[in-house]
């Protein structure tokens, strides 16, 4: 049986029926889904109970996994952890630690990774454990917002470079890294326009690690760079998802900012597992 789609905005994003990505999945039913991955960008499939190995497995589908670095709790392994739960006692871990703190970065739009040298793909997520309320996750894409672009802007935004820098965007929300850490996140530059090497489509690498326009001083580029987001995010263009257990929702980091929203991290327990695939490949 045929994989079925149904869009879930006009402009992007699609859930997907007919398949258990848990088991193996065929050539066929695995090119199903990245054919509409390339084009829907935002891929949401319900009733997925996945284990840890089970998502590596699939997320392996779409290429080389990325290994978590240092900061996240799941550091060292392929799954970026993001849970108010301690790692190793599974209890609630109180707001004002340190692994909360870092996590705040995650509500501001952004996409994984780009400020690695070679960018990410996709990441695939995972809902173990959810919240009654609240902790919906927001995605918007750069694909729509170059395809709004005018003809001019399409032409000047062809040459330009930008800085992503992680050390930057968790300094937004006031989280400093020790020198130490610091050393470990050296900047990236990667072309502004981002194309799809399956489609050709073409897209914005913005977000919050995107620091700068390279050769522009500091407050023209984010200024610059701060209206994009602000363009690509405007509310009749965003898909919110609100969290079912076992949902699963793969996206396009080549083409979508997502952001997390708000819970109660005092009394309610989430627990999302994260694999990151990436482009094997730098952008410029
Ligand atoms: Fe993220």
């Amino acid at each position: 049986m045929a994989i079925s789609i149904k869009p879930l905005t006009p402009h992007f994003g699609a859930e997907l029926a007919g398949v258990d990505i848990s088991n193996h999945i065929t050539n066929i039913q695995f090119g199903e889904i990245r054919e509409a991955f390339d084009e829907y960008s935002v891929l949401v499939l319900p009733d997925q109970p996945l284990t840890d190995e089970q998502q590596i497995i699939f997320s392996q589908r779409f290429g080389i996994l990325e290994s978590t670095r240092a900061l996240n709790p799941g550091s060292g392994t392929p799954f970026a952890r993001q849970s108010n739960l301690d790692i190793k006692t599974g209890e609630t871990i109180p707001l004002s630690d340190r692994r909360m703190f870092y996590q705040k970065a995650n509500m501001l739009w952004h996409s994984d990774s780009t400020f690695k040298s070679v960018p990410s793909l996709c990441s695939v997520l995972s809902a173990r454990e959810i919240p009654p309320v609240g902790g919906a996750t927001e995605f918007a894409s750069t694909r729509v917002l170059y395809g709004r672009l005018s003809e001019n802007e399409q032409n000047k935004f062809a040459d330009l470079v930008i800085e992503h820098d992680f050390v930057y965007s968790r300094g937004i929300v006031g989280f400093t890294l020790s020198e130490d850490e610091a050393a470990k996140f050296p900047a990236a530059h990667h072309d502004l326009v981002r194309k799809n090497k399956n489609n050709g489509r073409r897209s914005l690498m913005i977000g919050a690690h995107a620091k700068t326009v390279v050769g522009w001083s500091e407050d023209q580029g984010r200024t610059f760079l701060e209206n994009l987001v602000l363009r690509a995010t405007a509310p009749n263009l965003i898909y919110r998802h609100e969290w079912r257990e076992n949902d699963v929702v793969i996206w396009d980091n080549q083409a979508i900012l997502h952001r997390a929203t708000p819970y109660d991290t005092t009394n309610h327990r989430r627990l999302m597992q994260r694999t990151t695939i990436s482009s094997s490949m730098p952008t410029n």
